[in-house]
């Protein structure tokens, strides 16, 4: 009272203020709702018209394929995904086929496509599915998010693409979008910033259509709001765009942390043994998990004399000091999300009997394990993948 009294001194006037005020913030939030409307409509419009992606999964009423899909696609591009999706369909039609597979066999079909504890996960998902669901997976997006390795992308795209919930996904292609879209540059790598992201896609997702909606906005991300080279001269969001309008599409998603990327060296003996190559299964917690190696020891990084390295390390690992070094390969890089792996190869000849522990494994047929990426392109090189 007595500051209205003090500042607007005629009880008229205090009132036509906050008239006014409430007059621009219902006005404000009548623009956004119209403008949610307007995204969603054009998007649904872009998908019936223009979108001609083909997905085996799109459409598909089986929770099980759908979940597969989705756990393979997840860091994976879908070109790539595509056909690890139908060798698992293949080899496992049903949860009951995954659930009573080796993980080996599992791992086996895996190898290749990266962040192996998605395929661990998944294994044991379905072991769970069939063991305390009856083999159904549940309904909805809160029972969903109880699975292992089922976060709130995975559920939210099985409970809308199955169930038809209506609850939207968010990845990295509907925070590209959005955030381009509606200019929004809150740090999407930190809780309050995702939490934004998923109020806003949560905001827009259709009623009807929760399914076609968040297919059509992932697909929209995949091949015309692209991270690179987005296609804007033809984009159906081109007036509304507030990146585009400012130029900022390279600004956005904004991103508050930089990952900082270790490097790693290894060297690995391929040794020819009388009865096989020794490998072993990895069982620590650390890069390829569950995956075969050869005998692979870590050091700080390559010596000069790279040769002289190979001997002294091979000599500390094998106990033996007679034996040939029949071949050093190049070093072999391979990116991992937040390590970049050198590896160099050598190919050893025993001249002692060489004991190593239990754990090893010997074989000729190293394609029948699952190896990581960089060891394949190595057993390729050397045609060891012939069998
Ligand atoms: N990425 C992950 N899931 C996808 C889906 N269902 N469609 C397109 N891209 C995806």
């Amino acid at each position: 009272m007595l500051f209205a009294q003090r500042f607007i001194p005629d009880r008229k006037l205090h009132l036509f203020v906050i008239s006014y005020l409430f007059f621009v913030a219902l006005r404000s939030l009548f623009y956004e709702l119209m403008n949610n409307k307007n995204f969603t409509i054009y998007l649904l419009r872009w998908n019936q018209e223009s979108n001609h992606r083909m997905m085996p999964w799109k459409g598909e009423s089986d929770p099980y394929k759908v979940w597969l899909s989705e756990i393979v696609l997840q860091q994976t591009r879908v070109e790539q995904g595509m056909a690890y999706y139908q060798n698992f369909v293949l080899a496992y039609p049903r949860v009951e086929d995954l659930a009573a597979a080796q993980e080996d066999e599992v791992m086996r079909l895996w190898q290749g496509l990266g962040y192996y504890t998605r395929a661990r996960n998944l294994h044991f998902t379905a072991k769970d599915i069939v063991a305390n669901y009856g083999g159904s997976f549940p309904k909805t997006y809160k029972d969903l998010l109880v699975l292992k390795g089922v976060g709130s992308y995975t559920a939210a795209a099985i409970a809308s693409f199955v169930f038809k919930e209506k609850v939207a996904v968010v990845d990295g292609n509907v925070i590209r979008v959005l955030s381009r879209h509606f200019g929004i540059d809150d740090a999407f790598d930190i809780p309050a910033g995702k939490k934004i992201f998923e109020e806003k896609a949560n905001a827009l997702i259709d009623s009807d259509h929760p399914d076609k909606y968040n297919q059509a906005i992932m697909d929209f991300g995949a091949t015309v709001c692209k991270p690179k080279n987005p296609i804007c001269s033809s984009c159906p969001f081109q007036e509304s765009c507030i990146a585009f309008k400012e130029n900022r599409i390279g600004d956005l998603p904004f991103k508050s942390k930089r990952t900082k990327i270790k490097k790693r060296y290894f060297l690995a003996f391929l040794i020819d043994t009388k009865l096989g190559y020794p490998i072993q299964k990895r069982t620590q917690k650390d890069i390829w998990e569950a995956l075969f190696e050869l005998p692979l020891v870590e050091v700080p990084g390559f010596e000069k004399g790279i040769a002289q390295q190979v001997s002294s390390v091979f000599e500390a690992f094998s106990g033996i000091q007679t034996y040939d070094i029949e071949d050093l390969s190049e070093v072999y890089k391979q990116k991992l999300s937040h390590q970049d792996i050198y590896v160099v190869f050598a190919k050893i000849k025993p001249l002692a009997d060489l004991k190593l522990s239990k754990e090893y494994l010997y074989t000729r047929n190293l394609t029948k394990f699952a190896f990581p990426k960089i060891f394949i392109l190595y057993f390729r090189s050397k045609s060891l993948d012939l069998y």
